[in-house]
């Protein structure tokens, strides 16, 4: 069966060429002639591991082919992947469905035998049965979602945890089987569920995680009042195998992304609709947020609420390592608080400083962007470190106290042991572990 899958973003190319990659034959459709272009050169639009590899082989083997022609792309193919873009609607809570629907109308239009439609992108609940009413019962409307995570997205794709397919239509649920299959080779991972509860599941995987975040960013608050450190509690619960470890950072300043806020915002839109007490989602946006604001007043205050000329270091500026994403980035607030208290930032990042420059708009003339990590230090008056890149895991204490004013470091995701970085001389801050005064010199 050939496949066709419209939306070329994160979820779509990796979907796309992951699948051309074990023989598929894929065509990636786009409204954007830029980036199709591009992609025909096999120039990738995103950061992304592995993904160049796999659109390289993908273009070499003829296997993954890219076009904006979604008529002719409806025509030829019998699977039709829909993988744009769910944002949060300007002014509201909801998500906006509107690119999801201008793929159905197109189906409908277009598709003149019957297709199975996989809805890939993450939506509300019901929207597959919306979907339908679209595209007409002609076509098969199956929920797919996708868990991959960015940083790692090729990697989640070839080895995922599970794949869910929302459909009660037997056939169709041997076809997809089928087609993941070369995925399920060390162990049989496909989930059949209904439409519905696959739509949710999505939503709900993304708001449970974020709630695990927001659990430990609550407590860091009472941590930070009682001297108590949110590592060894994060050591000390996470080996209930019931609880574990993953997703207990607290986010700190820096619960972002283009997934967990919107996600968990749609969901409280979709409840508060159907008036079902959405209280506990609300709070876990509520106190992520709050953290981060703390974060921004605690380096606010220690300079007695005034930035005027001073100049700070930020390391780190997409949302997370890995990517050069820099939606919902606590880069974007921390560095326009900055700008607004006209203070000075000297900006770095291995990936992000593209997209940083084009988010943060016309401000961009007043940042320095420093492509080198300890460059960006010099003369600072404070490091901001605001993700956990493998480089900020281990910072060179000799450059750090030759080039700033003074070793002064607030640390957005608690890198490093504050006891450690006290005895070495350096004036460390994070969030809810104690405070040590450095030892002087
Ligand atoms: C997430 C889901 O993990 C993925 O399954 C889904 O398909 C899309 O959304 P992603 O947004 O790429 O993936 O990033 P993820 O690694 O989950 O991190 C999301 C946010 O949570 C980041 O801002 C990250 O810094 C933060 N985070 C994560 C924490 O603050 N603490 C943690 O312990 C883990």
């Amino acid at each position: 069966m050939k496949i066709a899958i419209f939306g070329t973003g994160y979820v779509g190319l990796v979907t796309g060429a992951c699948f051309a990659n074990v023989g598929q034959e894929i065509t990636c459709v786009d409204i954007d002639e830029q980036k199709i272009e591009n992609l025909k050169k096999g120039i990738c639009p995103i950061v992304e591991k592995d993904l160049s590899a796999r659109l390289d082989q993908g273009l070499r083997s003829g296997n993954l082919k890219f076009t904006t022609n979604f008529q002719k792309a409806l025509e030829e193919n019998d699977i039709i992947f829909i993988a744009v873009g769910t944002p949060t609607l300007s002014g509201s809570q909801k998500a906006d469905l509107s690119a999801v629907f201008t793929v159905a109308r197109e189906i409908k239009e277009f598709a003149k035998s019957s297709k199975i439609v996989v809805q890939k992108s993450t939506v509300p609940v019901g929207t597959g049965d919306l979907i339908e009413d679209v595209v007409g019962e002609k076509h098969e409307v199956v929920s797919n979602p996708e868990f991959l995570k960015e940083g790692n997205a090729v990697a989640d794709f070839e080895y995922p945890d599970r794949v869910i397919i929302g459909t009660e239509n037997e056939k169709t649920r041997k076809i997809l089987a089928e087609i993941y299959r070369p995925f399920m080779r060390k162990k049989e991972r496909l989930v059949f569920m209904s439409r519905p509860s696959a739509e949710l599941t999505k939503v709900f995987a993304n708001s449970m995680l974020a709630m695990r975040i927001s659990a430990m960013n609550s407590i860091t608050e009472l941590a930070e009042k009682f001297g108590a450190d949110v590592a060894e509690i994060r050591e000390g619960i996470g080996s209930d195998p019931r609880i574990g470890f993953d997703f207990l950072f607290p986010g700190g300043a820096t619960f972002g992304g283009s997934c967990f806020p919107k996600d968990v915002r749609a969901l409280v839109a979709i409840m508060e609709e159907n008036k079902i007490d959405a209280g506990i989602f609300k709070e876990v946006l509520k106190i992520n947020y709050r953290q981060r604001q703390k974060f921004i007043f605690k380096i606010f205050d220690y300079f007695n609420k005034s930035f005027i000329g001073k100049k700070f270091a930020i390391w780190g500026l997409s949302f997370k390592p890995g990517t050069d994403d820099v939606r919902e980035a606590a880069s974007l607030n921390v560095v326009n608080v900055i700008l607004d208290e006209r203070g000075e930032a000297v900006v770095f990042d291995s990936h992000a400083m593209e997209n940083f420059r084009r988010e943060i708009g016309e401000r961009d003339q007043k940042i320095i962007y420093q492509n080198d990590q300890y460059e960006a230090l010099r003369g600072a008056d404070a490091l901001v470190i605001l993700t956990d890149a493998m480089e900020f895991r281990s910072l060179n204490i000799a450059k750090i106290k030759d080039l700033m004013k003074r070793p002064l470091i607030f640390d957005g995701k608690n890198l490093h042991d504050p006891l450690e970085m006290a005895d070495q001389g350096i004036d460390y801050h994070c969030m809810g572990r104690p405070y040590y005064s450095p030892k002087k010199e």
